[in-house]
């Protein structure tokens, strides 16, 4: 059975500050996707939110890029602002970039992430959304899960999965995309994903089968708006057991805690806290970033789920690892390279005051 698998995210307004999202924004949603079942647009849903992003799982045979799956989610991002409105929470409606829906969500503000797929007999599936990072933020753990062998053993003792798998990296800056072959392909592909800022890995396939893999967001709002207007907080569906790692496997990266860009203001680097849905809040400086992870079993298209799979203590060590590595990073205030880079902040104060000192500038003899 064909079913495709649609991700579509967006923060129309944090509860407080952009911390995380009020339950009537969660309400309001589950409303909207329950009356698109009841039609018969959608087979199932699952609405959640990871700090102030509001998540919306669907499934259907509509096939990726569907012009009423889009819509659907547009309007509903539009009637949840509304609420937001009301409440007056932060930033209400902040990811909608227009006014006027024109037949696809991409580039107007929230992010996607889709896959069609057929329907295996057991259908185990990942979905990450994080929250105060940026599309790229996923490059390190897809290497990992995908094409590390000291993360995933089955890429050596499993037969279905030692051919490897192939990567599809998007340059986001020029739009471009290349595909790179692991493993022999390796060192040429760290060369572009080890700058996750620019080059986004955005699909996963299975050298065995062919099939899909894993798919990630890789929507950059500045981009898309020429200005800073909100985080990417990028997310990622990934496929597990039989040809694909398996769910350990799959989980095993965050147990290390990388550092990822996006942190307060968008514009400081932090680690990567993996967190159960419940303590998905970014609090403590605006963070430190998150990512949460809702397992389901796929059952003709119904998600049966979600299942927590980072409320486990098996976690705990990395959460105190990413608290350390905050601790740390916390220490350097206003520096890099705990501050981003200057052409990479979200917010700068840097032509305004470079022009008032522009008077006491001298050259150098
Ligand atoms: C938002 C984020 C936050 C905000 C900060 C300032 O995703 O990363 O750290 O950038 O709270 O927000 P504003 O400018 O809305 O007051
Ligand atoms: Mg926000
Ligand atoms: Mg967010």
């Amino acid at each position: 059975m064909d079913i495709t698998l649609s991700l579509i995210k967006a923060d129309v307004g944090g509860y407080v500050g952009h911390s995380s999202c009020h339950p009537d924004l969660l309400d309001k949603a589950k409303e909207s996707m329950e009356h698109a079942k009841q039609q018969g647009l959608l087979i199932d849903y699952y609405v959640t939110a990871c700090g102030d992003d509001l998540q919306l799982i669907m499934t259907h045979q509509k096939g990726q890029e569907n012009e009423q799956i889009h819509k659907l989610a547009w309007n509903t991002f539009v009637e949840c602002t509304a609420v937001a409105k009301k409440l007056k929470l932060h930033g209400a409606g902040q990811d909608l970039l227009t006014d006027a829906f024109s037949g696809n969500i991409r580039g107007i503000g929230p992010g996607v992430a889709e896959m069609q797929i057929a329907e295996r007999e057991a259908e185990s599936i990942i979905i990450f959304m994080a929250d105060k990072t940026a599309s790229g933020a996923f490059n390190l753990p897809l290497y990992k899960i995908f094409a590390d062998p000291f993360n995933t053993i089955g890429l050596v003792i499993a037969s279905n999965m030692h051919s490897g798998f192939v990567f599809e990296v998007h340059d986001i800056l020029e739009n471009k995309k290349v595909s790179f072959n692991t493993p022999e392909d390796t060192y040429d592909m760290l060369v572009f994903i080890g700058s996750p800022g620019r080059y986004c890995i955005k699909n996963v396939y299975s050298r065995q089968t062919g099939e899909i893999a894993a798919s990630a967001s890789t929507q950059k709002l500045s981009l898309i708006a020429g200005r800073y207007v909100g985080k990417d907080d990028p997310v990622c569906i990934v496929r597990s057991q039989g040809v694909f790692p398996a769910v350990g496997e799959v989980l095993e990266p965050f147990a290390t805690p990388h550092i990822v860009e996006g942190w307060m203001r968008g514009s400081h680097h932090g680690p990567i806290m993996p967190v159960s849905v419940r303590n998905a809040r970014a609090t403590r400086f605006d963070g430190p970033p998150r990512v949460i992870a809702a397992g389901f079993q796929l059952a003709e298209g119904k998600l049966i789920g979600a299942n927590d799979l980072f409320d486990d203590p098996a976690f705990d060590s990395a959460r105190e690892q990413a608290n350390d590595i905050a601790d740390i990073l916390r220490r350097m205030g206003p520096f890099e390279p705990h501050r981003l880079p200057l052409d990479a902040m979200e917010y700068t104060t840097m032509p305004e005051v470079r022009k008032k000192l522009a008077p006491r500038f001298q050259d150098l003899d």
